[in-house]
C-alpha cells in the first residue's frame, strides 16, 4: 500500500507562491492507495465515492480525472492498465495539502505496480503536474511534503531543507468549517502584489525573516518562540485579507486554552487553523476548547520524514 501524508505550512503560505521560502511539517493523516492490473484504466477514490476513468467526469470529478489522465501520462503507452483504489483520511478544501496527497499517493501506487523505483523528492517533483490541474499556479509545497513528510523548509525550484527538530512540535488542527478554493485565494493575493508590489512585497519580505526564525526556534526546541511567530504571522496573513471571524476565533480561543501560539494554515479563506502545544496531555485541552468551535479537530505530531505513521 503506498501512503502520502497530508501537511501544515507553519509559516509562510502564500508567500511561497512568490519566491519566498515556507516552513512546512507533513503530518500523519494522508491517502493510501493501490494499484492492480484491470481491463481498463480507473480510479476509485473512498470515502468520497468517487469511482472514474481517466479524462472523464463532471463538476469536481472532472478535475480529479484530468489530473488522474496527468498522472497516466507520466508513464509509457505500453503500460498495463491499472485499477488504482484511493482511501482518502484527511478533509478536502482545509488547507492540508488533500489533493497533493492524493496525487502522490496514486502516483506511488502506479510506481509499485509497474516495478518503478523513485526517490521521495523525484516522486514530489512528477506530482507538481497533478497538483496544477486543481491550482493553477502551485508553489509545490503540497507535492513535496506529501512525498517526503518531515518538517522542512521549501523554496520554489531550490531542493527541500529538511530541520531537525530538537522537539515534537504536538498540534491541534482545528476545521474552521468554511471550504475555500485554494486556486482563488492565490489569484486573491496575486492581484494584491500586482496593486500594490510594495506593501504586499514587505509583508512577505516579513514573512521570509518569520521562517528564518522559526527555523531556528524548532532547531533550538523553542516551542514558546515557534508559537510566538506563529501568531505573527497570522496577523501578516490577516493583513492579506486570508483570515476570517471563523478562524481569527479558532486562534484565540487556542491560545486561551494555553497553546503557545496559533494561525490559519493553506490558503486561509476559511479551511484550518493550526495550533502549536507545549505536550500531548496540552494538545489534548486545547482540542477539547477548540471542538465547540470547529467541524474536525485532530491532534497530530510532525510526520517523520518518508514515513507513514
Ligand atoms: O490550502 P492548501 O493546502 O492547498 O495550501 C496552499 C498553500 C499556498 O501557499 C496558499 C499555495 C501554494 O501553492 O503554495
Amino acid at each position: 500500500m503506498a501512503f502520502a501524508g497530508g501537511k501544515v505550512i507553519l509559516f509562510g503560505e502564500h508567500a511561497v507562491v512568490h519566491q519566498r521560502p515556507a516552513l512546512a511539517a507533513g503530518i500523519a493523516l494522508g491517502v493510501e492507495a493501490a494499484a492492480t492490473e484491470a481491463d481498463a484504466d480507473r480510479l476509485t477514490a473512498d470515502p468520497w465515492g468517487v469511482d472514474l476513468a481517466p479524462g472523464e467526469g463532471e463538476g469536481e470529478a472532472a478535475d480529479l480525472a484530468r489530473a488522474f489522465a496527468v498522472a497516466l501520462s507520466l508513464y509509457p503507452e505500453d503500460r498495463p492498465r491499472l485499477h488504482v483504489h484511493a482511501e482518502v483520511g484527511l478533509p478536502g478544501g482545509a488547507g492540508l495539502g488533500c489533493s497533493a496527497a492524493l496525487g502522490v499517493a496514486i502516483i506511488h501506487a502506479l510506481d509499485d505496480a509497474m516495478g518503478i523505483e523513485r526517490e521521495p523528492e523525484a516522486r514530489g517533483d512528477v506530482s507538481l503536474a497533478w497538483e496544477k490541474v486543481f491550482h493553477g499556479n502551485p508553489s509545490g509545497v503540497d507535492n513535496m511534503m506529501a512525498a517526503v513528510g518531515g518538517i522542512a523548509v521549501y523554496r520554489r525550484g531550490e531542493p527541500l531543507d529538511p530541520i531537525r527538530a530538537r522537539r515534537a512540535l504536538p498540534l491541534v488542527i482545528a476545521h474552521s468549517g468554511e471550504s475555500s478554493s485554494t486556486k482563488e485565494m492565490v489569484s486573491m493575493v496575486t492581484r494584491q502584489y500586482e496593486r500594490e508590489p510594495e506593501r504586499v512585497g514587505e509583508l512577505f519580505d516579513a514573512i521570509e525573516t518569520l521562517v528564518g526564525n522559526a527555523k531556528l526556534a524548532i532547531q533550538d526546541g523553542d516551542l514558546k518562540a515557534v508559537g510566538q511567530l506563529m501568531d505573527m504571522n497570522q496577523a501578516l496573513l490577516s493583513g492579506l485579507m486570508l483570515s476570517t471571524e471563523k478562524l481569527e476565533r479558532l486562534c484565540k480561543v487556542a491560545r486561551e486554552a494555553g497553546a503557545w501560539g496559533a494561525k490559519l494554515t493553506g490558503a486561509g479563506g476559511g479551511g484550518c487553523a493550526i495550533a502549536l502545544c507545549d505536550s500531548a496531555e496540552a494538545a489534548k485541552e486545547v482540542e477539547a476548547a477548540l471542538a465547540p468551535h470547529a467541524s474536525f479537530t485532530a491532534i497530530t505530531e510532525t510526520r517523520s520524514r518518508g514515513r507513514a505513521q
